[in-house]
């Protein structure tokens, strides 16, 4: 009865499109880019993969089947096994509110520039000079504040929705399309003359940035590894238990892992190239989505220009919007498991309520991230100061803007401490066997079983160790 009040996926396909939906966002088509562009192209990719192999794999496998063993979102799965293990779960909701504080901003900032570029193909010159678009929208608080809520209005509409109803439905078509767009983008940019550059830049073998600075980017790998399969920030739990008992576990996860790094290195093959063909740096760093592309679609200029540019930022749209849909269900979820429990909430253990609340907070704390003029601060034309500016202190890597210091919280500590913690409790409390039984509980033989032993055992604690360490000294280093 209780998981009926829950709900859940009434398909496979469902299920996979909203993980998928979940891992594919912001940290594919923008964060995997720059960070390839900054650490050495083809070398990155080679770190990359090994790590989802040896690591991401086993702790997607970990949390999904950890919540539909305990059929409870992340706080009750982690209590579920154990009072004492609780907190660990308490940490993966903290990040996931942390995170939608400025992963709702970005969301925002997408469409205004979704809505711009559709407005631009009928004529309108909304962006003004392409060049400084950019700077001027991030301290234009009232704009930014009006996007951010909009994006936040529309993730509530899913959710209130519920599982089946609301994000199942949504992914089962926006997945789809996603894909769809972003090959038609990528055929786009292989035709532009100079794009071999970008293709030569990923995929031939070079290793020399590893001899240079081999922990630089293996840190920074591993990172854009952890944050890109949405581990730690309590979704793939919350998802995995509303995973019908039949579903074969290992499959799943192992869909959702190629599907995401696919989907990366797709947006690689788009951005990378489409810089080498207009004569642009790949290393830009984060200003690459909005910056760097907007002068990428000038470049191609005329009706082209900006409805390859709005296919563009539709796509990244949706992959925006599954995501933060993914990360509020993993708030919502506490919310109803913990009214479910008490006899609160009616039927649905008061859903519509528990996400319209945790949508306000976010909203009143996410306004933050919104004023600052991503750290430029009063002095840059913003509305409020930057951490750092606001303590007179000098800026650092958590400090120098409200987005850097929500991301510090949730991506610098949290996420990664909660991952190592669930992938010690397997490999020596809870043992292996404890998920390896649940992925038989669909009734298939489980084909990864050494595999993952190994995993649970030696790369996943290490590999999350490697995590922790890199998030900590690049926010404090
Ligand atoms: N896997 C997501 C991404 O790569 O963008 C990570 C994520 C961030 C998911 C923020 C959800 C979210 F709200």
């Amino acid at each position: 009865m209780e998981s009926q009040n829950r709900g859940g996926f009434a398909t496979n396909f469902g299920f996979l499109m909203a993980a998928i939906g979940s891992a594919v966002g912001l940290g594919n088509l923008w964060g995997f880019p720059y960070k390839m562009g900054a650490n050495g192209g083809f070398a990155f990719l080679l770190v990359y993969l090994i790590l989802a192999i040896f690591v991401g794999l086993a702790v997607m496998l970990g949390e999904m089947a950890l919540g539909r063993k305990t059929g409870q979102g992340c706080v009750g799965a982690y209590a579920a096994m154990g009072k004492k293990f609780k907190w660990v779960g308490v940490c993966g909701v903290v990040a996931g509110f942390f995170i939608l504080c400025f992963y709702m901003v970005l969301g925002g900032m997408v469409l205004r520039y979704v809505c711009g570029y559709l407005l631009a193909m009928f004529g309108s010159n909304n962006f003004g000079d392409p060049a400084t678009f950019f700077g001027r929208f991030i301290t234009n608080g009232g704009s930014m504040l009006i996007w951010f809520f909009v994006f936040t209005l529309l993730n509530v509409l899913v959710i209130a929705g519920g599982v089946a109803e609301g994000i199942e439905k949504f992914n089962k078509i926006a997945m789809p399309a996603l894909f769809f767009l972003l090959l038609i983008v990528l055929i786009y940019v292989a035709c532009q003359p100079g794009a071999g550059e970008g293709y030569k830049f990923m995929f031939s073998w070079n290793v020399k940035p590893l001899q240079e600075d081999f922990l630089k980017v293996v840190k920074t790998a591993a990172g854009q590894m952890f944050f890109s399969l949405s581990l730690g920030m309590s979704v793939m739990i919350t998802y995995g238990s509303y995973l019908s008992k039949k579903e074969d576990l290992e499959k799943d996860a192992l869909i959702v892992v190629v599907s995401d790094t696919l989907i990366a290195i797709m947006a690689g093959m788009v951005v990378l190239p489409a810089c080498a063909a207009f004569g642009l740096e790949y290393g830009a760093g984060p200003g690459l989505l909005f910056s760097t592309m907007q002068v990428v679609f000038a470049s191609m200029g005329g009706f082209i220009g900006n409805f390859i540019g709005f296919l563009f930022y539709l796509l990244v749209f949706l992959a925006a919007m599954s995501s933060s849909i993914s990360v509020l269900e993993g708030v919502t979820a506490y919310f109803v498991d913990k009214n479910l429990k008490e006899g609160k909430g009616g039927e649905t253990g008061g859903r519509k309520k528990a996400c319209i609340i945790a949508a306000v907070v976010i909203f009143v704390v996410g306004s933050l991230v919104a004023l600052d003029g991503l750290g430029g601060g009063i002095e840059g034309g913003a509305l409020i100061n930057s951490p750092a500016q606001m303590l007179g202190i000098e800026a650092q890597g958590w400090s120098d803007c409200w987005l850097d210091f929500f991301d510090m919280l949730s991506e610098g500590i949290l996420m990664p401490l909660g991952s190592m913690m669930l992938a010690i409790f397997i490999g020596y409390v809870w043992k292996t066997d404890t998920i390896m039984d649940e992925c038989e509980a669909s009734g298939h033989k489980a084909w990864g079983h050494g595999f993952f032993k190994f995993c649970y055992k030696i790369t996943t604690p290490i590999g999350m160790l490697i995590v922790l360490y890199g998030q900590i000294t690049s926010f404090f280093g």
